[in-house]
């Protein structure tokens, strides 16, 4: 059996060991060889005497060679600190080299080079410390998740990769079937229906580490082929579900980082976090809240103010201590930031005793005391205004508040925050359908049946699972009554021959005795991606794709041939 670098200590001073590893380096000190052997558990020094009959083949070693030494355990004259074996080195006396390298497309203990080639090298990347640990993390994560989730008799069931194409959600991938000709299967973008099933098929408590794909838009979080610790319950209530979820995350949190995270977590509401925070996922690490000081400004002499006012706008601020940091120029650079989100402009004051910056001519002293009171106003507070419709409002400051917490270093890197966000919306209003679309899925169930029609305000018992800013899950109770479910399709725009046509097996199923039931899924990547301090969420899978979708590793997707295209019965448009 192999032995691993660093189970070996001043305690095997003496004994003759034989190791197996890649030369992290080499040092030829003119007489003395030294070389960093390094395993998966880490590092150790070798050292090779001139007069070794090995002495010739170690130095022609180069960086990666795969080697195999034997020798006898000695005590350094200097202990390194830094290493966990830095009190011992090995005296080699016998070595093969098992396997040579080619040059390195880049220096694994320098890392400068460019993502898109270490992730065409990804198995020289995943030789290093950092991405290995990370995937040491995601691996007690999961080790984590399912000895706290066995422990409370659920049970680990698999459901299918080859599903039905359902057109809820993002876009699917597609999977031609060559036995029926001109029919496809979608990959799932999450197990949901399968999971009701189940709990339609009495499991009661059901978890998988499920593999999603979603044909979306990719960002630093997001990848097209991810895994979620996907959960499902019957006869919970909504507060049960987040209590389960939130010994899920203390065990995880115990485990992996050593640390008790405080329950039970804070929880608000969706309309809370918007008003507060502009974002359905705020980041709590800091403070720095959103202001509405629509009314502090509603007899002003500004003409544009009062305008937005009468057409029933807002005008919103935030505040930070750091007016002295921020010069005009600055600030017209933070207008051009949030014209990204919809802002037209960016007003500013900043207050020292008393006000100064854009709009300073229109505060009045009514305005201004009011102002010092609702902000809690201090010296060389700089106060970011934005005034128009609600919406944008409120996700432009947002976006600020998140900007300028990074840009003011506000961030405590060590800090994880955990919130709660409920009640969210049940349908959103989707711009590219130019129709209202669910806000979680089709199958949560809404808070008040009777107020659907309103669907700017019906609410949902849907809530997801913030930490740090990031969505790490999201869950709702699910509708267990037919008629509900029928309606809500109808609301959605279903008639109730295509609702049938999609989702029949799951209404149907409904109709059989369906338990009140109710789950959550978490991101698997996001949860680890907090856990390692990463906003990269390729550090945290051993093979992603980059943001075209694409493994520049192995080349996919890649053209097939037309055999292989003639077998599905299709043809490439030109
Ligand atoms: P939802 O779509 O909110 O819910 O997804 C749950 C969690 O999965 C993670 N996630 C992603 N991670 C990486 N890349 C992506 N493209 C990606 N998309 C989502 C997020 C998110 O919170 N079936 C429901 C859950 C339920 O109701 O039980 C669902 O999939 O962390």
């Amino acid at each position: 059996m192999k032995i691993s670098n660093t189970s070996l200590n001043k305690k095997n001073v003496g004994d003759i060991v034989t190791l197996y590893g890649w030369v992290n380096k080499k040092r030829d000190l003119g007489g003395l060889i030294f070389i960093d052997l390094r395993d998966r558990s880490g590092i150790i020094q070798l050292v090779i005497n001139p007069e070794s009959k090995i002495y010739e083949l170690a130095s022609t070693l180069k960086n990666e060679y795969v080697i195999k030494v034997s020798g006898e355990v000695v005590l350094r004259k200097e202990a390194n600190k830094n290493l966990k074996t830095g009190e011992i080195e090995i005296e080699v006396n016998n070595m093969n080299i098992l396997n040579k390298s080619w040059d390195l497309p880049f220096d694994l203990n320098n890392m400068t080079a460019l993502e898109d080639t270490r992730l065409k090298y990804r198995y020289l990347d995943l030789r290093r410390e950092e991405l290995k640990n990370n995937l040491i993390v995601r691996h007690k994560v999961l080790q984590s998740v399912r000895s706290y989730l066995n422990s409370l008799d659920f049970l680990e069931i698999e459901t299918p990769i080859l599903c039905k194409s359902t057109p809820e959600g993002a876009r699917d991938y597609l999977v031609p079937s060559r036995v029926n000709k001109g029919c496809f299967y979608a990959l799932p973008q999450s197990p949901q229906l399968f999971k009701q099933i189940l709990m339609m098929g009495g499991l009661e408590k059901y978890y998988q580490i499920a593999r999603c794909f979603r044909d979306e838009d990719l960002r630093a979080d997001r990848q097209p082929e991810f895994t979620q610790i996907d959960m499902e319950m019957s006869f919970l209530s909504q507060d049960e579900i987040m209590s389960i979820t939130e010994g899920l995350l203390y065990n995880v949190f115990k485990d992996v980082k050593g640390i008790e995270i405080d329950l039970p977590i804070n929880r608000m509401t969706y309309d809370e976090a918007i008003n507060l925070y502009g974002s359905d996922k705020p980041d709590l690490r800091f403070e720095n809240k959103i202001y509405d000081i629509t009314l502090d400004f509603k007899e002003s002499d500004f003409s544009l103010f009062n305008n937005i006012i009468n057409e029933g706008g807002i005008i919103n601020a935030l505040v930070f201590n750091a007016a002295d940091k921020y010069s005009r120029k600055d600030i017209d650079k933070l207008g051009e930031y949030v014209k990204i989100y919809g802002a037209k402009a960016l007003a500013f004051l900043k207050y020292n005793g008393n006000f100064s910056g854009s709009i300073s001519k229109f505060v009045n002293e009514k305005i201004g005391d009011s102002l010092i009171k609702k902000l809690a106003l201090k010296d060389n507070d700089l106060i970011l205004i934005i005034a128009g419709d609600r919406k944008m409002v409120k996700t432009s400051l947002g976006a600020l508040r998140c900007k300028m917490a990074k840009d003011l270093n506000l961030i405590d890197k060590d800090k994880f925050a955990f919130t709660w966000v409920t009640d969210f919306p049940m349908f959103e209003y989707s711009s590219d359908e130019k129709r209202y679309i669910a806000c979680h899925h089709p199958f949560t169930l809404p808070k008040n049946i009777n107020s659907l029609s309103d669907k700017e305000n019906a609410k949902a018992y849907a809530y997801d699972i913030v930490i740090n800013g990031y969505e790490a899950g999201g869950g709702s109770l699910r509708i267990y009554d037919p008629d509900m479910q029928e309606k809500v399709l109808e609301e959605l725009g279903f008639s109730k021959e295509s609702a049938m046509a999609q989702f029949g097996f799951l209404i149907n199923a409904l109709n059989f005795g369906c338990p009140p039931h109710g789950g959550l899924a978490l991101g698997l990547e996001r949860l680890v991606m907090i856990l390692c301090g990463t906003e990269n969420i390729r550090d945290v899978i051993a093979f992603p794709k980059t943001t075209s979708a694409s493994c520049l590793m192995s080349d996919a997707p890649s053209e097939v041939s037309l055999k292989q295209l003639d077998e599905l019965h299709i043809k490439l448009s030109e």
